[in-house]
């Protein structure tokens, strides 16, 4: 681990004082603060450029916490987060009255989870509060998934990075609300619907991309600088010729199905075949595609089944309308 206890004491106090502290998780890095100040709260609004109505993640050390920031607990959501804590899932409930909205974007609900990760628990068991932290990157751009990644992203915006090594998940949390009749997927990520249904014991609702769903989910987040286009897995090598000879700088994300397939263009990626293996590197891709100088991605999309859910909603919004030009 290349975090030591002193970086974990230091982080705490930078955490007690209304510092920002960016903190590895299993998922991918976040940007965090004392969930219970809403000066702190605000300046990761600050430095992320993102609208404060756009509702943040109050990380928690444990299961056993859940009630000191929330309301209603329904069966199924202590079923789940029994299950799934810590892990890759966020719970949206009703907000605890602990909660600023600030953190909640003006939301009557709150989105918590536990992290699985040593170096995001030491935090939290030393600091003793909920860190919200959203992902450690600037609005709209990809999810950092490594310390260097956010330290060339965010850099003395930040009063500290816990390097906790490259994340092991890759993709955000599964958000499930349990607010309501029947739990709902607002964002496909590390826990699997599959993974969802066998403990509820029935289907669960799949999202939709088409439209946005919830305040912070616009079609353009996590994309990379170079414009993103999906095509059928068998079209990516032509695809990619075709734009190349047009002048493009083009990166490719090239599926397993063509492995080995000769393609022109500016860079090559090999999509592995092991979909966790695709999930924890897709962001690292995107960057790397992006650090060559790629103006064009051309990409195609897994089955949506098990992690390929959370990589094709990943890879969609990325090649979704832009906010800005
Ligand atoms: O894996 C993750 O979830 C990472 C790590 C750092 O924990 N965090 C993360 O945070 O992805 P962020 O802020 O990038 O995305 C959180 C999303 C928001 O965009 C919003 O869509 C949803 O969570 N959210 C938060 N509170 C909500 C609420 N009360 N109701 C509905 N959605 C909510
Ligand atoms: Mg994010």
């Amino acid at each position: 681990m290349m975090t030591s206890t002193s970086d974990i004491e230091k982080a705490a106090g930078l955490l007690r004082a209304g510092g920002l502290v960016a903190l590895p998780t299993e998922t991918v890095y976040g940007l965090g603060a004392n969930a219970e100040d809403p000066a702190a709260v605000s300046r990761i609004f600050q430095v992320k450029g993102r609208p404060p109505s756009h509702p943040l993640i109050v990380h928690i050390g444990g299961a056993q916490h859940l009630d000191d920031w929330v309301q209603d607990v329904p069966a199924t959501a202590r079923l789940l987060a029994e299950h799934f804590w810590p892990g890759p899932l966020t719970l949206v409930l009703r907000r605890g009255r602990r909660v600023p909205l600030e953190a909640t974007g003006g939301l009557e609900t709150v989105a918590v989870r536990v992290p699985d990760h040593p170096v995001a628990l030491a935090l939290l068991s030393a600091f003793g509060g909920g860190v919200t932290a959203p992902s450690a990157n600037r609005f709209g751009s990809v999810s950092p998934t490594t310390a260097d990644h956010v330290r060339a992203e965010l850099g003395d915006a930040v009063d500290f990075v816990l390097d906790g090594g490259p994340c092991g998940v890759g993709v955000e949390s599964t958000i499930v609300d349990v607010t309501g009749e029947t739990p709902a997927i607002l964002r496909p990520g590390g826990v699997t619907r599959e993974d969802l249904e066998a403990v509820l014991g029935h289907p669960v609702e799949v999202p939709s991309t088409s439209h946005v769903r919830v305040p912070g989910q616009h079609p353009s987040h996590y994309a990379p600088s170079a414009r993103v286009v999906l095509v059928e897995p068998e079209k990516v090598a032509v695809e990619a010729r075709l734009a190349q000879e047009q002048g493009h700088r083009v990166g490719v994300l090239l599926p397993p199905s063509l492995a080995d397939t000769p393609v022109k263009a500016h860079a090559v990626v090999d999509v592995p075949a092991s979909l966790a293996d695709y999930a924890r590197e897709l962001y690292g891709f995107l960057r790397e595609l992006d650090r060559q100088g790629c103006d064009l991605i051309v990409a195609s999309l897994p089955a949506e089944e098990g992690l390929g859910l959370a990589i094709a909603n990943r890879l969609r919004r990325a090649a979704g309308p832009r906010l800005t030009a």
